[in-house]
């Protein structure tokens, strides 16, 4: 038997320590006094730091059996994984959390949880569903919480509002354009792009900053420059509209996917000379991978609410807990709004339906389990990135589970194209890049709000630019203490 604890040097000693060791004689004796084979058991602990997150406090997967040889009974010799999460589970309640997981989870299916959908790796899933509605109708969110988006990132704020961070890359910008000019190879559009523009702060304060400069230095960018502004959301794209509307002439907003910004940008390639993102490669699909015993595993998930948060979410609606999966997958597709006129015996108002939004992913739950993955050339990481570029990573430092961040690492190996040759990619984010990170720290899913969050896989976006013959650096976010955001810059090599 293995037992993991995956928290920070900071969670397991000194003044703000944990009290673990309840906790783990707990979990020794249910897992001592279950009929499991103990060599087949890990016990894995993470502190999760994300007040609203996926999990309930005691968790157990199963690990499916790496080498299925013939006449090989499935059913037999069954690895698990019970996952303890440090910060809620309480040491008394731990023993019958994981027998009944155990009888439950032996079974054929789980009589405690009704599935949303079949298993699927965790980019699949269907929270990416609530996630993008959450952008798309964030206002109706925002109205019933009171609360803007911003005050759920980290530290409470974007960075994105930052003027020092603006005026350092303008003053950088200024520079290059400076020396282009002096070899007349200035072309006279000078694009700025930025992806995932939330509420327009970012375009507002690059923007300000820009003319300011521009008119300090007396120079003549403002009247060349065109700033992109790229979303998927078409209301937050017209929240960052209003709020750049003094700079409309050098403005165009642009329905997108940040996983494919060539589709919509096909005429911007080797055009753009700053590319900015912030906050958004954590909020892209991703899937888990997990190495045990050398052998390496895809994390597959389920979305699930707990038998008696279906009971309570159907009463609210005036529903049976089994008509769930087809009321969420409706709300998924219509939006609350228009929800609210599908089904007016289930949400008499708009505001009912929001309501049950709000309760639903509050209640939503992923359950795991491990499948083995056996040919890694054959996993795609995004399109045209097989597999094989996470082999160094994820063998780097033995047993361990990380995100591959396929959506952050689509929408980067299709933004580069669109860079300038002497462009740059500037994203601030919640990056790993160590992947030791990985085994003291819990990295995601949480839940801000109504939308996901997972820390992104910064080698992985290395390795992919490095190949693409882009040089990738990371540093701490240099105009505020204390965040864990870093900013990621890939410019072409010299
Ligand atoms: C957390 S907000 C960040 C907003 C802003 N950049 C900031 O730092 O405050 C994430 C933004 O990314 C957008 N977004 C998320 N996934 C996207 C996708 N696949 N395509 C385009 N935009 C996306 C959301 O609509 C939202 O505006």
């Amino acid at each position: 038997m293995l037992i993991e604890l995956r928290a920070s040097d900071d969670r397991l000693r000194g003044p703000k320590a944990l009290d673990a060791a309840p906790i783990l004689t707990s979990a020794y004796k249910a897992a001592a006094e279950s009929p499991q084979d103990l060599s087949r058991l890990r016990v894995v602990c993470d502190f999760i730091q994300y007040r609203q997150n996926f999990r309930d406090a005691v968790e157990v997967r199963r690990v499916e059996p790496w080498a299925i040889e013939p006449g090989f009974d499935a059913t037999d010799g069954q690895s698990w994984e019970i996952a303890i999460d440090l910060r809620r589970a309480k040491p008394e309640t731990i023993e019958a959390s994981i027998k009944r997981s155990f009888a439950n989870g032996a079974a054929a299916a789980d009589e405690t949880r009704l599935p949303l959908e079949d298993w699927r790796p965790g980019s699949k899933s269907l929270i990416w569903g609530f996630n993008g509605l959450y952008w798309k109708a964030l206002s109706l969110w925002e109205q019933a919480t009171g609360k803007g988006y911003e005050s759920a990132l980290p530290g409470g704020q974007s960075d994105a509002r930052n003027v020092e961070a603006a005026r350092e890359l303008i003053l950088d910008l200024f520079e290059l354009w400076d020396n282009l000019a002096s070899r007349r190879a200035l072309p006279e559009e000078l694009y700025v792009l930025e992806i995932g523009v939330g509420n327009g702060n970012q375009a507002a304060a690059f923007l300000d900053e820009f003319r300011r400069l521009n008119r300090e230095k007396g120079r003549g960018y403002y009247r060349r420059l065109h700033y992109l502004m790229g979303d998927y959301s078409p209301h937050v794209l017209e929240l960052a509209r209003k709020n750049v509307a003094h700079h409309a002439e050098h403005v165009s907003s642009l329905v997108l996917d940040a996983l494919r910004p060539t589709e919509t940008l096909g005429f911007l390639r080797y055009k753009a000379f700053l590319v900015y993102i912030s906050n958004v490669y954590d909020n892209l699909p991703t899937d888990e991978i997990v190495r045990i015993g050398g052998h390496l595993f895809q994390v597959q998930t389920r979305a699930v609410f707990s038998r008696s948060a279906a009971e309570s979410l159907a009463a609210t609606i005036n529903a049976r807990p089994e008509n769930l999966p087809e009321v969420v997958a409706r709300l998924l597709r219509l939006g609350p709004e228009l929800l609210a006129e599908v089904l007016p015996e289930h949400f008499p108002s708009v505001g009912d339906a929001v309501a049950f939004w709000r309760a639903a992913w509050e209640a939503l739950r992923l359950e795991e389990r491990y499948v083995p993955l056996i040919e890694l050339d054959t996993y795609e990481i995004a399109p045209d990135i097989g597999g094989e570029l996470l082999r160094p990573i994820v063998e780097a430092n033995g047993d361990l589970r990380m995100h591959v961040s396929n959506g952050a690492a689509t929408s980067f190996a299709d933004t580069l194209p669109l860079l300038h040759p002497h462009g740059v990619l500037q994203c601030h984010d919640l990056f790993v890049t160590d992947v030791h990170q990985y085994a003291n720290g819990f990295r995601g899913p949480g839940k801000y709000d109504g939308s996901v969050v997972n820390w992104v896989n910064g080698r992985l976006l290395s390795a992919i630019g490095n190949r693409r013959g882009f040089d990738v650096t990371f540093a701490a976010f240099a105009h505020r203490t204390g965040a864990n955001v870093l900013t990621m810059t890939a410019r072409a090599r010299d």
